[in-house]
């Protein structure tokens, strides 16, 4: 794609945005993460996938009390106070409607995650066929809870390139013709395909989109050897499909909105045989998705995307606030250690052309 940045753009100002798909995960980690994705969004819908995965609302609120001591241990950092973890729960075939009642009175628990079971990292207790929850499904219809979906179909003869596209047609055109009502968002959409379901389909549907699959393509994990830190889930497609999504990003389409899918690893567990799925993103993420949006020329649509589109989804008012970016030169660390690992953030090493202040 042709590159349009508008070079006269020097700062960007916009109400402070939310992420929408957030990997936080829990003890060392969680205290090392929290802090990068409190800096830069106001909320942000933490992610479930825990071992063992978050399943009950009880679980859910001792998760969030656990972030929030993360976020008092990190005041002063600022911003880092005032940022709210809006809770989820993981979606297994066991799950009773009783569970979705008691999450929507907690008023914390914000959506429930549908993860194919063995789709991606710590999917091992998720849904194995989707009618099981229909009951789970029927009480959230009936709340208003939305139903989060990893949209990839499991089935190992299918490419691993084509289980999006294969999973609309599988699995989420038939949830949402039995469950019409049902609030849906297509997590992390990475197809061309998936942008056009989201935006022809009817009803009430949304999808996140993670700066890196609007920045990357496939290729990207070749080049010059394997580089396992650009491997994540859905894995990055072809370069049309990259094109399809910044289209869909930077419409002013109100069904698309930001989702970092940040997913922390250990370094040890990335540079490995058998490398974790998951790219690390939270430290820079709102300059990777300006970088997107400056590329395609589109950066006057980056507030609707990052702050406006999410709110209104999920029924929850716009941030106060607001942050500012400025086009700066400055290179992102190599390594982020910390006493328990290090995490290697995505593009280590390489230059940015905006910095948050
Ligand atoms: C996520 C993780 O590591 O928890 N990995 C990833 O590649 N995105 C799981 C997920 O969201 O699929
Ligand atoms: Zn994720």
């Amino acid at each position: 794609m042709q590159n349009c940045t508008d070079n006269t753009i020097q700062s960007i100002t916009i109400i402070r945005p939310d992420d929408w798909h957030v990997h936080v995960r829990d003890g060392a980690m969680l205290q090392h993460v929290l802090p990068h994705t409190a800096r830069q969004f106001g909320r942000a819908i933490i992610m479930p996938n825990l071992k063992p995965p978050v399943t009950t609302t009880a679980q859910a609120l001792a998760y969030r009390e656990r972030i929030v001591a993360a976020l008092l241990s990190a005041i002063d950092k600022d911003g880092v106070s005032k940022f709210q973890p809006l809770m989820t729960l993981y979606l297994t075939d066991n799950m009773s409607p009783d569970e979705i009642h008691r999450a929507k009175e907690s008023g914390l628990i914000h959506a429930v995650k549908f993860y194919p079971a063995g789709a991606t990292t710590n999917s091992d207790a998720g849904v194995t066929a989707l009618r099981r929850c229909y009951p789970v499904l029927e009480a959230m219809q009936e709340v208003g809870m939305p139903l989060l979906v990893h949209g990839e179909v499991t089935d190992p003869a299918i490419d691993i390139f084509d289980r999006e596209a294969v999973f609309i047609e599988k699995v989420m055109q038939p949830l949402r013709r039995d469950m019409p009502e049902l609030k849906v968002v297509f997590e992390h959409i990475t197809t061309k395909d998936a942008a056009q379901y989201v935006t022809e389909a009817d009803g009430r549907i949304a999808a996140t989109i993670t700066a890196h699959h609007l920045l990357y393509n496939r290729n990207e994990i070749f080049k010059g050897g394997m580089r396992p830190h650009y491997y994540c889930l859905p894995v990055l497609k072809r370069e049309e499909h990259r094109q399809a999504l910044i289209v869909a990003a930077t419409s002013g389409n109100e069904r698309f909105f930001l989702g970092t899918d940040s997913a922390p690893h250990d370094k040890n567990l990335k540079e490995h045989a058998c490398a974790c799925a998951g790219c690390y993103t939270a430290l820079h993420a709102m300059e990777l998705y300006a970088e997107a949006f400056d590329q395609a020329g589109a950066l006057d649509k980056l507030e609707a995307f990052a702050s406006f589109n999410g709110p209104k989804f999920y029924d929850l008012p716009r941030n106060v606030g607001t942050i500012t970016m400025r086009r700066e030169n400055w290179i992102v660390p190599v390594e982020l250690p910390f006493n328990a690992g290090v995490i290697v953030p995505l593009n280590g090493g390489a230059g940015m052309n905006w910095k948050l202040l």
